[in-house]
């Protein structure tokens, strides 16, 4: 008994994990956040770096909305008046007003029928993917879709599983011909936004593909995108990769974690979906849901967002992510262009990634570095994401860095 031989085999794992570069390291404590002064964006005061401000290029906190006052109010009033906590999962007691107002608010955003919440965007293309299987079901997916659709996968019995080459709409369209006759249903999975790269899924290209097989199956082709990276940031109005390529797929994951800046993850579809994963998701049936608070201040930002004062927000990100897209190609950077405020800076090597990404943290940038296998090798990149609390002040003085670097 006791944890005494695992201890050591789990030791061993680790210690191979190290030695592979394939460790994320112990994680950085933030201590505490100084709110934007004058021409300064919020400063970062780190554990182990003493009183220096670091500038934060590496939060999906696209829209800069959790530190907003009116947020932070409304997830406070609703804690006062609900508790801190559900209580209960959604069907014995955990359902809430904030919580049906928030699925009312997300399906409209959306242009939707319904929305259901869940824990997190996570769980929720788990509890989307995994209840839609059945034995007579065709998977298809994207070579770089995130992990929890991948592991959505694993966990599902399809009939047939496809992976086709990224964004590769031939390649989709080859794996749609070869699914012919291998089940009833296919379901095509893509990442909105690839959140290691900033390019989107062309959603104007794929969905009339499968438009095109859609007699082919019994019970349909499904379009699913888990858009987590896209909502909130990306397209004129803050609506994602829907609204940016102009096509609407059928389901839509998001969450309330990223642009948002709350917690929590939401699908979109039909009325009848929703109804059926109420009843046939693990993931919400036996899992509690989000705060009240959280659902409350996730309520205020999607207000925010429609309003001037969001879509300023939403104009000041596209315009400092445009700037620093600019800037880096003209000290000689390599990026994956695009309108998303990922901004890759492709390094293609791993040591000159650990060395660029060192330099940053030394000068006070806080930017991550990724190798394989979190990207395939030969992709290695430092990730900036551009945020609307970002100044001009701040991408200036984060080029210079930059600059600085290149005539080291
Ligand atoms: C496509 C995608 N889905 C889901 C997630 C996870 O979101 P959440 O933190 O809400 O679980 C991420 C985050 O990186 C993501 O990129």
């Amino acid at each position: 008994m006791g944890l005494k031989k695992l201890n050591a085999v789990l030791q061993k794992n680790l210690e191979d994990l190290r030695e592979s570069g394939r460790d994320k390291g112990p994680e950085m404590i933030i201590e505490k956040i100084i709110k934007a002064q004058g021409d300064k964006g919020p400063r970062y005061i780190i554990n182990g770096h003493g009183d220096k401000e670091f500038i934060k290029m590496n939060a999906n906190s696209y829209l800069g909305m959790s530190m907003l006052p009116e947020v932070i109010e409304a997830e406070e009033k609703a804690a006062h008046k609900y508790g801190v906590g559900p209580g209960a999962v959604r069907f014995i007691s955990g359902t809430h007003r904030p919580h049906i107002d928030l699925e009312t608010k997300l399906a409209e955003f959306h242009g939707k029928e319904a929305a259901m919440l869940f824990s997190s965007a996570y769980v929720t293309s788990m509890g989307v993917i995994y209840p839609l299987t059945t034995k007579e079901t065709v998977l298809i997916s994207d070579e770089l879709n995130h992990n929890c659709i991948i592991q959505a996968i694993r966990l599902s019995r399809p009939a047939a599983k496809y992976i086709y080459k990224h964004n590769d709409m031939t390649d989709l369209k080859a794996k749609l011909q070869e699914a012919v006759g291998q089940g009833k249903r296919c379901l095509v999975i893509t990442d909105g936004i690839f959140s290691m790269r900033g390019d989107n899924s062309p959603f104007n290209e794929l969905v009339p593909i499968c438009k095109e097989f859609e007699d082919k199956f019994e019970e349909g082709v499904i379009t699913i995108t888990d858009d987590s990276h896209g909502v909130g940031a990306f397209g004129k109005t803050g609506r994602g990769t829907e609204e940016y390529t102009g096509a609407k797929v059928d389901i839509l994951v998001g969450t309330l974690g990223k642009a948002f800046g709350v917690n929590g993850g939401y699908v979109v579809g039909s009325k009848t979906l929703v109804e059926y994963l109420h009843e046939t998701a693990p993931m919400y049936i036996y899992s509690n849901p989000i705060t009240c608070s959280e659902a409350a201040a996730a309520l205020k930002v999607l207000q925010i967002l429609d309003s001037d004062k969001g879509q300023k927000r939403l104009q000041h990100l596209h315009k400092m992510t445009k700037k620093f897209e600019q800037g880096i190609i003209e000290l000689g950077y390599e990026t994956i262009p695009g309108d998303h405020p990922v901004v890759p800076l492709m390094v293609r090597d791993t040591a000159k990634t650990t060395d660029l990404v060192n330099y940053l943290t030394e000068n006070g940038v806080l930017a991550t570095g990724l190798n394989f296998p979190v990207v395939p090798k030969g992709d290695e990149e430092i990730r900036f994401q551009i945020n609307a609390d970002h100044t001009e002040a701040d991408i200036d003085y984060v080029l210079g860095v930059l600059k600085q670097y290149k005539n080291k």
